[in-house]
């Protein structure tokens, strides 16, 4: 009699994978679920890894900290890479492989001649900030989906422009994969975890949480219209002199642009805020009526 094969990969750790020919070998028949990272794994990313393993008997994350996504004065070099911690963080999550490929791998001449765009959504508020970014998430996204070609790709809601754009690249462009999101996983006091976060000072962390105060001061005000909205939010920051407001924008969560005056129905709160050397954003769905 044959022994059944073990629903899952692994209980320990995963195994790491650095090439893409090694990692197409390895998943070769499978049915896969791929959480694509950037390192400084927190629980919001093992939420998104916990769902994948419900969708598919092989998860695969990839830790790769794109250079293609981030602008010439942004953190690039600061941003946190310790592998053994996510390898560690990452051990009894049934994850089978960590993707994790050197910038030559991924970036063999340098940069790819063709980039995919965001369009107008993508240059709009994380897009006006971070000119460029969007076009290196999701060229990185497609090459993910290209080496590993996924049955199920996973993102997080607190990235909602790179939500929507994912899932219009994944349509607009017939992918072979199913996007799933996840809600945001957040800390005690509201702060949606963020890898980001461990740049903040005690002062700072306890002030960043105005963020997710401001998104639930919104929700609260969502029946007396838009400019109720904005008002309770942007009061949320009047006396948090370590949180900039960067920007606070309502959108309509069907094409991501802003909502019309007068606009009734489902929309998203946005919002991105400078606490001290963190850039930070956050958003919640919000019903007008
Ligand atoms: P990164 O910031 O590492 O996030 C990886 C995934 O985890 C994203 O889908 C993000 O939305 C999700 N995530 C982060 N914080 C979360 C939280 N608090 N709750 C739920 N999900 C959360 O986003 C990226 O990397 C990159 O842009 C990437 C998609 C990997 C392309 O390089």
């Amino acid at each position: 009699m044959n022994t059944p094969a073990p629903l899952l990969d692994v209980e320990g750790r995963p195994e790491v994978v650095e090439t893409i020919d090694s990692l197409r070998e390895k998943l070769r028949g499978r049915t896969i679920a791929l959480v694509p990272t950037m390192g400084a794994l927190h629980q919001g990313h093992l939420a998104l890894i916990d769902r994948a393993r419900e969708l598919a008997g092989t998860v695969v994350v990839s830790i790769f900290v794109n250079p293609l996504q981030f602008g010439p004065d942004e953190d690039l070099e600061e941003y946190p890479r310790d592998l053994s911690a996510d390898l560690e963080a990452l051990s009894q999550h049934g994850v089978a492989f960590v993707f994790a490929p050197t910038v030559a791998e991924m970036y063999p001449d340098g940069v790819t001649q063709v980039k995919v765009t965001g369009g107008e959504v993508g240059e709009l508020f994380e897009g006006r900030s971070r000119p460029g970014h969007f076009d290196g998430v999701l060229t990185v996204v497609a090459k993910l989906l290209g080496i590993a070609r996924p049955d199920f790709v996973l993102f997080g809601q607190k990235d909602a422009q790179q939500v929507f754009l994912v899932q219009r690249m994944v349509a607009d462009l017939n992918f072979a994969t199913r996007v799933e999101v996840v809600e945001t996983v957040r800390a005690d006091d509201g702060l949606a975890l963020s890898s980001r976060n461990r740049y903040l000072n005690a002062e700072e962390r306890h002030a960043a949480a105005a963020i997710s105060r401001a998104l639930e001061a919104a929700a609260s005000a969502a029946d007396r219209g838009i400019d109720s909205v904005l008002a309770a939010a942007q009061a949320v920051f009047m006396d948090e002199r370590l949180v900039r407001l960067e920007y606070l924008k309502v959108v309509n969560p069907r094409t991501f642009l802003p909502v019309d005056d007068g606009y009734r129905g489902p929309a998203r709160v946005l919002i991105a805020a400078q606490v001290g050397a963190a850039r930070l954003i956050d958003n919640d769905a919000i019903y007008l009526n």
